[in-house]
């Protein structure tokens, strides 16, 4: 089979991303533009922002991408991450590819963002193939996601309400770490003592796979106040690694279960709380005890890059998925 080359746009939230992808496992090219300096002067994203930020330094980040490919000449097709996401961040690189597609007279390859994250194992773990099981914890979504095939995908178990990234973002927060929370509560926690408090695991004895983390978030928040109350002192780092043990313990949990619904022989972790070390390590520890094999995409690919989107884009391409000028920004979609 001839060789694919497509170049990938990523906007969703507040990463710049464009690369190029051979034939959805090997990278040519990368550029990136990560707005966190921006944000962070606000605590978190702030979607107009994150927009105007967008079509600013999108026009270099594909260019970058391309010359490094050798010229938008090597290009196949270009994709795009449509959805989930900020919309007036999806927008701008669903326009910026549609012109470009149109343009170069290339075909145009929508992505879902979730599906991207999962496939950035395919990057990192050229031997791993559908089906496998896979749990996608990002700053947005939490979900068991079940992948029968390089496009076909079902959801076992979400969470209800907060995001894993979303509370471990929050409770960062209220510790006085800088935005982004999730990697400076992971450096705090490798000095604290993980035992130290019992924060409430949700839907115990259940049997669906749902998650919920808004009830722990609010343990943590409620605890803090009232150690400030009581004007007791504590250690913050003993606070963050007892939370973030609960965190993982509920995600191993609820996914080993998952694959021994499924008879998963494989199991994979993406988005960017899939990065966190303690997770990484209390799901590396599981899936000895559990002789399954684990699979983890290098720590560049878990947060929002558009390598995944390439290497998901590959699949669809050869499906057969076209997008059209049509092609709209959806904030919201199932995968
Ligand atoms: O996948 P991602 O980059 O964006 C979304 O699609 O949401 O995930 C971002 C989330 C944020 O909540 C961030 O704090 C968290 O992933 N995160 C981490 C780590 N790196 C990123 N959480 C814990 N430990 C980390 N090392
Ligand atoms: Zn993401």
């Amino acid at each position: 089979m001839e060789d694919i080359s497509i170049l990938a746009i990523e906007t969703s939230c507040d990463e710049t991303a464009a690369a190029v992808v051979k034939n959805g496992r090997d990278v040519v090219s990368q550029a990136l533009y990560t707005q966190i300096e921006i944000h962070k002067e606000y605590g978190g994203v702030v979607p107009e922002i994150a927009s105007r930020n967008h079509v600013k330094k999108l026009p270099h980040v594909v260019e970058a991408a391309a010359h490094d490919a050798g010229g938008f000449e090597q290009i196949d097709a270009i994709a795009v991450t449509n959805g989930p996401g900020l919309v007036g961040a999806l927008l701008t690189g669903v326009s910026y590819a549609k012109g470009l597609a149109y343009t170069l007279k290339k075909p145009l390859i929508p992505v879902h963002h979730i599906a991207g994250h999962i496939c950035a194992n395919y990057i990192s773990h050229p031997e791993l193939e559908p089906p496998f099981l896979c749990l996608v914890a990002s700053g947005g979504h939490t979900q068991i996601v079940w992948a029968k095939d390089y496009t076909e995908y079902e959801t076992l178990g979400r969470t209800r309400d907060d995001a894993a990234g979303e509370a471990i973002d929050k409770v960062a927060r209220v510790l006085g770490l800088p935005y982004p929370g999730g990697p400076n509560l992971q450096e705090l926690a490798k000095h604290g003592d993980e035992t130290k408090y019992k924060f409430p695991h949700s839907f115990r004895g259940e049997t669906h796979l749902d998650f919920s983390f808004s009830g722990l978030k609010t343990a943590v928040i409620n605890l803090l106040h009232k150690f400030d109350q009581q004007g007791q002192t504590y250690r913050k780092e003993d606070v963050a690694a007892s939370f973030l043990k609960n965190v993982a313990d509920t995600l191993v949990k609820n996914t080993f279960e998952a694959a021994h619904r499924t008879g998963a022989h494989a199991l994979a972790v993406a988005g960017g709380v899939s990065a966190n070390e303690q997770i990484r390590g209390a799901f590396g520890k599981r899936a000895r005890e559990e002789g399954v094999s684990l699979y983890f995409p290098e720590p560049q690919y878990c947060t929002d890059n558009a390598v995944m989107i390439a290497s998901c884009a590959y699949y669809e391409f050869l499906k057969g998925t076209r997008g059209g000028l049509e092609l709209n920004a959806r904030p919201v979609m199932e995968l």
